[in-house]
């Protein structure tokens, strides 16, 4: 059986309270959605998490974190724990995404970490890879893919409490995809690491593609074998953008 795809919106550094709207109006035609085993998330910044989650309690549309801290507490200025994530209503969170792998410096062992925090506090870890440009060229994509999953799968992950997403870097914001081969290949490849990872829980696994994901192209990406939902930059700022790549499960 193919896992449930999960619809997943990453908002990064936007968004005021006056998206707010956008918000409700995305938890509105969610709650519409004609399909019932689809599940849809919006990861907004940590300022609107509290606030959106009470928005969307008992609906269909869940929220999510960006990014946690591998602690529960303590003296870590500026920073947020995942219990205070699931304290604020969320239910996802988002780790390594290349943003923070880029401008944090964060590396394998501290995703994992993080995930690992995330599950001891009831979320589902949406962790996330992929390769650079530089590296596709030179042929090194699943080497790297590999070397990522490898290094940031936690411990103790089910298909519950772990989805994977791969986003090619080159991919991210850039209006450019891989083709339905490619994402092919390297979801089949990481599939099949899991299988050696986490045997009981390899086929329940969501993958999920991110990186220019648009409604132009949703249908083609999703109807990719073992592509298990979408992780949406851009288009998930906009309702009806969002729902269009939804439709991908009508
Ligand atoms: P994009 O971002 O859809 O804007 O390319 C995807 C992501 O970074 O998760």
């Amino acid at each position: 059986m193919n896992p449930r795809p999960l619809v997943a919106g990453n908002w990064k550094m936007n968004g005021l309270k006056a998206a707010f709207a956008e918000l409700s109006a995305i938890r509105d035609a969610v709650s519409q959605f004609p399909k019932e085993n689809v599940d849809f998330a919006i990861c907004p910044p940590a300022t609107l998490v509290s606030a959106a989650a009470d928005m969307t309690r008992g609906t269909r549309l869940k929220i999510g974190g960006q990014d946690c801290h591998t602690k529960i507490s303590g003296a870590h200025t500026g920073d947020i724990s995942a219990a205070m994530l699931a304290d604020a209503g969320a239910a996802y969170v988002i780790l390594g995404h290349s943003e923070r792998r880029a401008d944090h410096h964060e590396s394998d062992a501290l995703v994992r970490a993080k995930a690992e925090a995330a599950i001891r506090a009831g979320l589902v870890a949406v962790v996330c890879v992929g390769e650079t440009k530089d590296q596709r060229v030179a042929g090194d994509t699943l080497k790297v893919v590999e070397a990522q999953v490898d290094g940031s799968l936690p411990p103790g992950a089910t298909a519950d409490n772990l989805v994977i997403a791969y986003e090619p870097v080159w991919a991210i914001g850039t209006g450019l995809t891989p083709t339905a081969a490619d994402v092919a290949e390297v979801h089949a490849f990481i599939r099949a690491q899991l299988k050696r990872l986490v045997p009981d829980a390899a086929d329940g696994v969501r993958i999920l593609y991110g990186g220019s994901v648009k409604p132009a192209n949703a249908a083609e990406l999703m109807a990719v074998a073992n592509v298990n939902g979408a992780l949406i930059g851009g288009a998930s700022l906009k309702c009806d953008d969002f729902i269009r790549i939804a439709a991908a499960y009508k």
